[in-house]
């Protein structure tokens, strides 16, 4: 499955410039960035996404657009990163909806299509950080059908890691 990618309701695609206005209205929600101290400025959106670009050129994926199909609206991210986790640099696959789109299983509609083209970009095993106490990312994590590998400290964190083989 290549990119753009249509599910039932949405579309996953690659983020571009021009997504900052809607990007920056995802990332200024205090529920989304929770674990910052603040949420997002326009202006760390920006770099946010300036970062995200270059990944998908240096790393071939990164953090993709959430859109809903019949809208066009985007209401957040979804995709795989590479992230340095306790010495090993492991793609890890990351969701993040507007607060008002949750409970309507957007986030996990959106990671089942992007592990069928994680697998399609030859991508064998995906991980999630997810710290324990995040109710509503695990939800996504066993919806998809991850489990619990181990528990890694990252970002200073304790964080279990999920994982998945992929076919
Ligand atoms: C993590 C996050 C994306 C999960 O959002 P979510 O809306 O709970 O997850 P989904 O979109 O998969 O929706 C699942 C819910 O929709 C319900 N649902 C309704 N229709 C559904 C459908 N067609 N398919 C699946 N679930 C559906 C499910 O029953 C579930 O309900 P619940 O909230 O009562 O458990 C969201 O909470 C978020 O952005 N959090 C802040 C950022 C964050 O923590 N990111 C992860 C860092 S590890």
């Amino acid at each position: 499955m290549t990119l753009p990618l249509h599910t039932e309701r949405l579309v996953v695609r690659e983020l571009t410039a021009d997504d900052l206005d809607p990007l920056a209205v995802v990332f200024a929600d205090p529920a989304v960035l929770w674990w910052e101290p603040a949420p997002y400025t326009r202006e760390q959106t920006s770099v946010w996404l300036e970062a995200t670009l270059r990944r998908y050129r240096e790393d071939g994926c990164a953090e993709y657009a959430v859109v809903i199909a019949s809208t066009g609206d985007l209401i957040g991210d979804c995709g795989p990163a590479y992230r340095d986790i306790e010495g090993e640099r492991l793609p890890e696959l990351g969701w993040d909806l507007r607060s008002d789109m949750w409970g309507q299983g957007y986030a996990t509609e959106a990671a089942r299509g992007v592990l069928t083209h994680a697998a399609d970009l030859g991508l064998r095993r995906l991980y999630s950080l997810i710290v324990p106490d995040n109710e509503r990312s695990r939800g996504v994590a066993r919806r998809v059908g991850m489990t619990v590998e181990r528990q890694v400290v990252w970002a200073e964190r304790p964080h279990d890691l999920w994982a998945l083989d992929l076919p």
